[in-house]
């Protein structure tokens, strides 16, 4: 039997990602039984131009834009994928913008068509050649917990990928800092009990997400060796 596809959009554009931490721990429970295949795309990497707003995408029947350039590849990917996971860095307060560059050229996946669902959301309908995938976004960021630091980035996902779960883990840096084990390895262990989940129910249950926007350390003390290290 063909193994099921997981596509990761890897958003850091550093070598050496703090929440491709948290990523590589979910992946390990999700595939544990080497059920998929997992491709993961360095997105920095790519050449991925801004959307020219032309809507020639929309009004064709393809999955189609006219831009020549590695959107082509990373759409192709998307479409194959079983599995979707978005996985960066939160950047004032949003996703990078490279990433977000991805983002916005997805629009070739949908109709104009508009759709308005029970609670009032309104979306472009998807084309009828893209099947249903399982999507997850998982986003660290270099604050300790505060309200308000997440907000802008819940809406954008609720309102572009409905239900997935958004996982949005403060304290991030500390996940490559070794003297942090102590601290992070037990949310390493979370990731990897959640991809189980995952993978046996294709979402996350509340109770596990909420337990994964976990703050390593109490913020003050978080702050204070942050302030410590000039
Ligand atoms: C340009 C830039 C903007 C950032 N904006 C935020 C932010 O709005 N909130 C926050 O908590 N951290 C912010 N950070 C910190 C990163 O989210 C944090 O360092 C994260 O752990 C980096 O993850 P990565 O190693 O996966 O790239 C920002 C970092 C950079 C470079």
């Amino acid at each position: 039997m063909d193994k099921k596809k997981v596509l990761v959009l890897n958003g850091s554009p550093k070598p050496v990602s703090d929440t491709m931490q948290l990523t590589g721990a979910f992946l390990k429970g999700l595939n544990a039984e080497d059920k998929y295949d997992v491709k993961i795309i360095n997105v920095i990497e790519k050449n991925v131009q801004p959307c020219r707003g032309c809507f020639a995408c929309m009004h064709s029947n393809e999955v189609f834009c006219p831009i020549e350039d590695d959107m082509r590849e990373i759409l192709s990917d998307i479409m194959a994928a079983d599995v979707l996971i978005w996985s960066f860095p939160l950047y004032c307060y949003a996703m990078p913008s490279h990433l977000k560059a991805v983002l916005d050229r997805i629009l070739p996946l949908n109709h104009m068509t508009m759709v308005k669902e029970s609670d009032g959301r309104v979306h472009h309908a998807e084309k009828a050649d893209v099947k249903e995938k399982k999507i997850l976004v998982i986003s660290g960021c270099g604050f300790p917990n505060w309200e308000g630091n997440f907000d802008g980035l819940r809406i954008m996902c609720r309102n572009c990928f409905g239900d997935a779960p958004v996982i949005c883990v403060p304290e991030t840096p500390m996940m490559n800092v070794p003297a942090a084990a102590p601290a992070a390895d037990p949310l390493r262990a979370r990731f990897t009990a959640a991809g189980v989940e995952f993978d046996q129910t294709g979402t996350l249950s509340p109770q596990t997400s909420g337990g994964l926007e976990w703050h390593m350390i109490p913020a003050e003390q978080y702050i204070a060796i942050v302030n410590s290290n000039g």
